[in-house]
Parts: structure tokens; C-alpha cells; sequence
């Protein structure tokens, strides 16, 4: 099967944008980032801007993005937005699982494995989200613990489905304090061992990203890793000219690698 290894950046502008600055945001983007030919970009705006923002890329090379979707196609689930309107309102990418929403909202990976089921039932790629807190990286565990949320989170994959997989430290994320690209690398080793391992899925066809506190000074650093396909970019997505630098240093750092 042929790789899938194209380096991907995804901006996830959380809650953060009203309608007026999320276009204008995206206008800017699109200047700014007029060819990113060689690096995939997905823009993850809140929901009251998708339809706004899908409209601007109209044309452009960037992909639209939803930063969370429930698992049901409709009905009595008051405030939820389905996958079926996500794909409807022209997404191609669902963030899955992303920690805040474990911590603020409690959901867990039960929760979460069946959005991934209804994202890729839905036509869109879910973007699973995984990472250990502070404690769990103190405790020295943060291995066997984010491959358990991997194991957790795509238990109901189906075979030949297409997915991304996030690696978050929570310590990393907001924060400033940036996992090394090693650290990140060593875990992204462990994370396609286990799935192509004990899940049979082909090293090649799958993307993992790194994030929590990239930036464009450190992006090329995690993309030259051999492990490394891109970045979650939180933060740093809000600012058009940050954000065009990481989609070019993620272009760059991976031309070091042969992936
Ligand atoms: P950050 O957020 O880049 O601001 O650390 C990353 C994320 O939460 O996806």
C-alpha cells in the first residue's frame, strides 16, 4: 500500500474568533500561505465559523477541520453537532478526543472510540487526540498510558479506514514547554509499532502528529524526526504569519528525513 506521509499541519483556533476575526484570519492565511504545496493544512475554526471559513477556502489548498463531533447522525442530543453536518458543512477532518475536553467535559475512551466510528462513517478523517498528564509522566507511565488511549480510542476502527493520531502531552499543551522532538519521536516509535504490531494496520498509511506548544522556531525539529508527520497547532494558528512559518517549517524539517 502506498504511504500516506505527507506532512500535514492542522490549526485548532479552540475557542477562540468571532465570525468577523475568523475571517479575517483566514483571508490572511490565504495570502500568506498561497502554495503550500508540499505540506497539507487543515484550519479548525469553532463551529459558529465553519460555514464562514469553508467558504474562504473555497479554492485554496487548506481543508476545513471541526474540533469535536458527536457520535449519533441526529436527534434528541440538545447543543451537539452530528458528523453527518460536519461532512454537510464541507469538513474533511474531525479532532477526536482532544484533553481539554476529557478534562472540562469528562469524556472518556468509550466516548471517544465511537466518534471515530461515526467521523469515519461520515466520511471525514477523525484526528484521535492522546497524551499524559504531568502526573502520569512523573510516575514514569506516560508509555503504557497513551498506549492504552491508543488501544481505548481506535478499538472500533474499521479495517482500511483512514485516521490521524495526535500525540499531546497535557503538560505541553498552552504551556510554552514543548515536548523534546526526540521525547515526541520516541513515543510516535512506540505509538506505529503498536498499531502496525497489534493492530496489523501498514506503517505507511497512517499520519502521526505532535503537539502542545509548537511553534515556528521548534516545528522543523519535530519534522525531521522519522516518527513525525506534523503538528496540532494551537496557539500559534491564531496568528497568520506564525502559522504560515510552522507550515513551512514543517515542509522543511521533513525534507531531512526520507519518509
Ligand atoms: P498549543 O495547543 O499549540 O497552544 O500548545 C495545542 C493543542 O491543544 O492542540
Amino acid at each position: 500500500m502506498s504511504s500516506v506521509r505527507k506532512p500535514l499541519v492542522i490549526g485548532n483556533w479552540k475557542m477562540n474568533g468571532l465570525v468577523a476575526a475568523s475571517g479575517a484570519l483566514t483571508r490572511e492565511l490565504g495570502e500568506t500561505l498561497r502554495t503550500p504545496e508540499m505540506c497539507e493544512v487543515v484550519l479548525c475554526p469553532p463551529f459558529t465559523a465553519l460555514q464562514q471559513v469553508g467558504q474562504l477556502l473555497t479554492g485554496l489548498k487548506i481543508r476545513l477541520g471541526a474540533q469535536n463531533g458527536f457520535p449519533a447522525d441526529k436527534g434528541a442530543f440538545t447543543g451537539e453537532v452530528s458528523m453527518a453536518m460536519l461532512r454537510d458543512i464541507g469538513c474533511d477532518y474531525v479532532l477526536v478526543g482532544h484533553s481539554e475536553r476529557r478534562q472540562h467535559l469528562s469524556e472518556g475512551d468509550g466516548f471517544v472510540a465511537r466518534k471515530v466510528v461515526a467521523a469515519v462513517s461520515h466520511d471525514l478523517t477523525p484526528v484521535l487526540c492522546v497524551g499524559e498528564s504531568g502526573e502520569v509522566r512523573a510516575a514514569g507511565e506516560s508509555e503504557s498510558f497513551v498506549l492504552g488511549q491508543v488501544e481505548r480510542g481506535l478499538s472500533m476502527l474499521p479495517v482500511g479506514a483512514s485516521f490521524v493520531l495526535a500525540y499531546e502531552p497535557v503538560w505541553a499543551i498552552g504551556t510554552g514547554l514543548a515536548a523534546t522532538a526526540r521525547d515526541a519521536n520516541a513515543m510516535l516509535a512506540a505509538v506505529r509499532e503498536w498499531l502496525c504490531e497489534k493492530r496489523g494496520i501498514p506503517r505507511d498509511t497512517f499520519r502521526l502528529l505532535y503537539g502542545g506548544s509548537v511553534g515556528p522556531e521548534n516545528i522543523a525539529d519535530f519534522t525531521a524526526q522519522n516518527e513525525i508527520d506534523g503538528a496540532l497547532v494551537g496557539g500559534a494558528s491564531l496568528n497568520a504569519q506564525a502559522f504560515a512559518a510552522v507550515v513551512l517549517g514543517a515542509a522543511r524539517g521533513y525534507l531531512c528525513t526520507n519518509k
